[in-house]
């Protein structure tokens, strides 16, 4: 089987990371040969990046942060995504290009040509062949990302802010129903992440039979 790229998206607190080292671990289980990886931050010059723009007190134009994404995902797929898809892993991302769509178009409000534009540079084309959104009601999610430690420059946006990316989410799955699936994340880690291995040893399984 060649190659996948599965992306986990969500606003920030919705258990992504938590979900993607549990789904990693359970494919891992079943002899799937896979790869964890993130956005910003999945190459090295990504993680300088993260740090100089995302962890830091210093203001950040718009148009440089919407860049800044960028530059780390076309680093992201050139050096880490393409060449472990090319040597038929199973990729998974904490976050990837439907991300820019949401924050950078719904939240700081560039208009979607704009953001789309800057995402087919990024991404040369590549897209996930399944994504999944853990969608939790926006407050919950505040309240799981104010217990963390590690909080970036990001945690400080309002609920509105993260109302409009959620919405745009949810845009996402309308628009592409097969690919991007919507799972409600409010409940126990096990329970979700049963959830999500049912949805991607679905999907495995049928590129399976395909192939
Ligand atoms: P994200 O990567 O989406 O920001 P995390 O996986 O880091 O989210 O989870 C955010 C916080 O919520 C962490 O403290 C994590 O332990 C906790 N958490 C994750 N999943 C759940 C869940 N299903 N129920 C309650 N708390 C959770
Ligand atoms: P991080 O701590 O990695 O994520 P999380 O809170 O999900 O654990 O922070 C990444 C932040 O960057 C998060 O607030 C979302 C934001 N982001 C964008 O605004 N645009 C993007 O394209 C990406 C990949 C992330």
């Amino acid at each position: 089987m060649e190659g996948k790229l599965i992306t986990l998206e969500g606003i920030d607190g919705s258990g992504k990371s938590t979900q993607m080292r549990m789904l990693a671990e359970e494919l891992r289980l079943r002899k799937f040969d896979v790869v964890t990886t993130m956005e910003p931050g999945g190459t090295s010059l990504g993680r300088r990046l993260r740090q100089a723009f995302l962890e830091t007190t210093e203001n950040v134009s718009p148009r440089a942060e919407l860049l800044l994404f960028a530059a780390d995902r076309a680093q992201h797929v050139d050096f880490l995504i393409r060449p472990s898809l090319n040597e038929g892993k199973i990729v998974i991302s904490d976050r990837f290009a439907d991300a820019t769509f949401a924050y950078q178009g719904a939240g700081r409000g560039f208009p979607p040509e704009t953001v789309n534009e800057v995402i087919l540079l990024a991404t040369d084309g590549l897209k996930p062949d399944l994504t999944i959104f853990l969608d939790l009601p926006v407050d919950k999610a505040i309240g799981r990302a104010g217990n963390r430690t590690g909080n970036n420059r990001m945690d400080s946006e309002n609920a509105a802010f993260y109302e409009r990316v959620r919405n745009a989410y949810l845009e996402i799955s309308k628009r592409e129903p097969e690919r991007f699936k919507v799972l409600p994340a409010a409940e126990s880690r096990e329970a979700i992440h049963s959830r999500v291995v049912d949805l991607v040893v679905g999907f495995l399984s049928k590129e399976r039979a395909v192939v």
